[in-house]
């Protein structure tokens, strides 16, 4: 393992404020050493010995957009897992879905910060179960292009494996405990792209959603970020289209226009207004 490179109080602060302008990636000043950890070892593949130097290369160079997105994968923490917070995506499926067919259209539904896909492999084999998969767009975003990657490649290791219930196996994943794949009628639903959540010109791209999953994210980011971030994805969403986060997180004290609704045991965020 390379040596962390010093990271002094100051060129901390301005590290990490870059780092979080553009990811949104939060680190606390008592934090100094974990980042400097995560940071070290691309400052020194890319030539520098010191951070202040990598600070200015990534604030200042030409290629820094490059050099950027080589960071966040030394930043992010792609953990997740398949059938993770199941009770909330079967009322996805029984309730949120459903409803939408019987409007007559077909839901969009958008996995932002997917990580290696489990999740909207998850939700795809869920509504495969309930005759529903084909009806649903299913679109699925992160910022890591690693991660990314892994999800296109339909292969998963044991841990992403480690809550299957039974009647997965055979069903929509071949393999067996230390690796399986995902049955191509799974992964075909799920369109994969990469989109960085504080980056609104991004997400203007991708058209508007009936629900929006953001789960296990914003416990990243401080609360200005996520507020932003919940506006922006509040724009994606299509009148009264629901936002879902992650079981523990909340977004009560966000003054932005949702209505947080309790669907069986499940809270859901839906946008407030026609
Ligand atoms: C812990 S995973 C959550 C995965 C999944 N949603 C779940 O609940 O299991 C968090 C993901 O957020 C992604 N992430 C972090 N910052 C992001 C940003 N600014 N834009 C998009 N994704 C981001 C990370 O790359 C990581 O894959």
């Amino acid at each position: 393992m390379i040596p962390a490179l010093p990271l002094s109080p100051q060129v901390f602060a301005i590290l990490s404020a870059l780092i979080e302008e553009r990811t949104g990636l939060q680190y606390d000043p008592n934090e100094r050493e974990l980042l400097a950890d995560r940071v070290s070892p691309r400052a020194v593949e890319r030539g520098f010995d010191s951070l202040l130097d990598y600070y200015y290369f990534l604030r200042y160079d030409p290629d820094a957009d490059t050099e950027l997105a080589l960071l966040v994968e030394a930043l992010v923490v792609n953990e997740t897992y398949f059938f993770r917070e199941l009770p909330a995506l079967k009322v996805v499926v029984s309730e949120v879905v459903p409803k939408v067919i019987a409007q007559g259209r077909r839901p969009r539904v958008w996995c932002a910060a997917c990580a290696t896909g489990e999740e909207p492999l998850t939700l795809a084999m869920l509504l495969d179960e309930a005759g529903l998969l084909g009806q649903v767009g299913i679109v699925a975003s992160d910022i890591s292009g690693r991660a990314l990657t892994q999800a296109r490649s339909g292969a998963y290791r044991r841990r992403s494996l480690r809550s299957l219930p039974s009647g997965v196996v055979g069903r929509w994943l071949e393999g067996d405990e230390n690796g399986m794949r995902v049955a191509p009628h799974i992964s075909r639903e799920v369109e994969w792209l990469q989109i960085n959540l504080v980056d609104p010109k991004a997400l203007s791209a991708l058209g508007q959603f009936d629900l929006i999953l953001c789960r296990n994210v914003l416990i990243y980011f401080r609360d200005r970020t996520i507020e932003q971030v919940i506006t922006n994805l509040w724009q994606r969403l299509l009148p009264q289209g629901q936002l879902l986060v992650g079981a523990a997180e909340s977004l009560l004290r966000f003054d932005v226009a949702f209505d947080c609704e309790e669907q069986r045991g499940s809270f859901f965020y839906r946008k407030r207004g026609s």
